[in-house]
């Protein structure tokens, strides 16, 4: 049977999945149901200065949920710890003295200035924790004070801070990076720059989750005022995903490790953060959501998945699909596919019809014979762009078919000849004219 257990910066841990820095995480009383449901480390909420923090005594969550009433995505406008730090510390010494094979890892969240992470880093080392993570993601709350996401945006700071944490304590530690910024690929490289051992993201993504039209109150308020918020859960996965290819295929942090957060459900998504080069992961909203439990899922979901594979460890398939993230200019220019439906299994709704009429290529036919509708897609006309299947509500039932060489597409009579070609080499490229100009 495949082996989970993970070594994520040497920190030992029964399986790759740790509880992101969060209400989750925030108290020993939670920590330890986790680790009773098997969760493989924790990130404790983020710990502060005294005096700690004030939350607002108003809604501090909101989602946004599909049909189903499933949540995609949670907004929070939560602040760090409100507890004071000695009864944090206090309570990860013991959690930590009672869970000696789980990680622990303290999240960090003081003013940027070196006298209070001086001060803060031996008490934290004092409670036997395993790691740092330096929280410059907070989005909301914080920032105004100067920290969090405010940090986070500026590389310089990045850098700095990160080396006072190098400099001050002997821990492992993770930079948190805010996905509130135009490339992410800059801030991470401030970590490495810093001396990070590895970088987490992401943190929550700036959000207002609307606005009451009875009362013209934006969503949520407290008495009448809201603030912007935290965003997170299933729909920032394919935010997240990006961004750490963005630093997993970047040659400036190549090698540097990468903690998964965003959007984490079940073990696939987990599986896909590895496979884009993580040497873990971290959850937060599944878990707010569902419960503890869905880490045994997790756990049986990955294990299955290595041994149908044959991975062995999680480092077998850790980062294999990165190089399969590449630059436009690189995609073959030489492939084409075409959409097939299925017409036993077409329930003849006609969506694909609709949407490809209006907003695409024309290219699925609607025909009535004997009162039977049928739909079916005219090769001259599909470009492949997989519309059609995005918005079928039919799984399997629209697929897409890529042509072989030899075969000629209808559309533009260019045959397939298995080579590839890309936009730097295609003759509409200006710039290869230029290029062939010069000689
Ligand atoms: C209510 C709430 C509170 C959070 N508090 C913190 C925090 O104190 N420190 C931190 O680094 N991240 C905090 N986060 C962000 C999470 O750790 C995580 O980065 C984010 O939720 C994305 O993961 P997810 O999609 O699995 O929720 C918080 C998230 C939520 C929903």
């Amino acid at each position: 049977m495949a082996d989970i257990s993970s070594r994520f910066l040497g920190i030992s841990s029964p399986n790759p999945f740790w509880l992101a820095s969060a209400p989750p995480t925030d108290k020993e009383i939670n920590v330890t149901r986790a680790f009773e449901a098997g969760w493989g480390g924790v990130v404790w909420k983020t710990l502060g200065e005294d005096p700690h923090v004030v939350n607002v005594n108003g809604p501090r969550y909101s989602t946004l949920m599909a049909q189903d009433r499933r949540v995609m995505g949670l907004n929070n406008i939560e602040l760090i710890t409100d507890r004071p730090l000695r009864t944090n510390l206090e309570e990860m010494t013991r959690v930590k003295k009672a869970w000696p094979d789980r990680a622990l890892i303290a999240s960090l969240m003081v003013p940027c200035v070196e006298e209070s992470w001086k001060r803060i880093l031996p008490m934290v080392e004092d409670t036997g924790a395993d790691g740092l993570e330096l929280n410059f993601g907070c989005p909301h709350g914080m920032s105004e004070r100067g920290m969090g996401a405010a940090v986070g945006q500026v590389p310089e700071y990045i850098q700095m801070v990160t080396q006072w944490c190098k400099q001050y304590s002997r821990l492992p530690v993770i930079v948190k990076l805010t996905p509130n910024i135009t490339d992410v690929r800059f801030p991470a490289r401030a970590a490495k720059a810093g001396g990070a051992d590895a970088v987490s993201l992401i943190n929550t993504i700036n959000s207002l989750m609307g606005v009451n039209l009875d009362t013209l109150v934006m969503h949520p308020s407290t008495d009448g005022q809201g603030s912007h918020g935290g965003y997170c859960g299933p729909a920032v996965k394919p935010i997240a995903q990006n961004m750490v290819a963005e630093i997993a295929r970047d040659p400036q942090t190549a090698g540097l490790p990468i903690s998964g957060i965003g959007g984490i459900t079940t073990w696939k998504d987990a599986a896909e953060y590895i496979a884009l080069g993580c040497g873990n992961v971290q959850v937060c909203t599944a878990a707010m959501v569902y419960g503890f439990r869905i880490v045994q899922d997790m756990c049986d979901g990955l294990s299955n998945y290595m041994d149908a594979h044959g991975f062995a460890r999680i480092e077998d398939f850790q980062g294999r699909a990165v190089p399969t993230v590449r630059d436009w200019k690189d995609l073959n220019l030489n492939h084409i596919d075409k959409a097939v439906i299925n017409q036993d299994s077409c329930i003849q709704c006609g969506r694909c019809h609709v949407a490809c009429e209006d907003t695409s290529h024309q290219a699925i036919t609607f025909s009535k014979e004997g009162g039977v509708r049928r739909f079916e897609v005219d090769d001259t006309e599909c470009v492949g762009c997989n519309l059609c299947v995005s918005i079928c509500p039919v799984p399997e039932c629209i697929t897409m078919r890529s042509l072989q060489p030899g075969e000629v597409d209808p559309r533009t009579g260019q045959t397939v000849t298995g080579e590839y070609a890309n936009w730097t080499t295609h003759p509409n490229n200006p710039m290869r004219q230029a290029v062939t100009a010069q000689g």
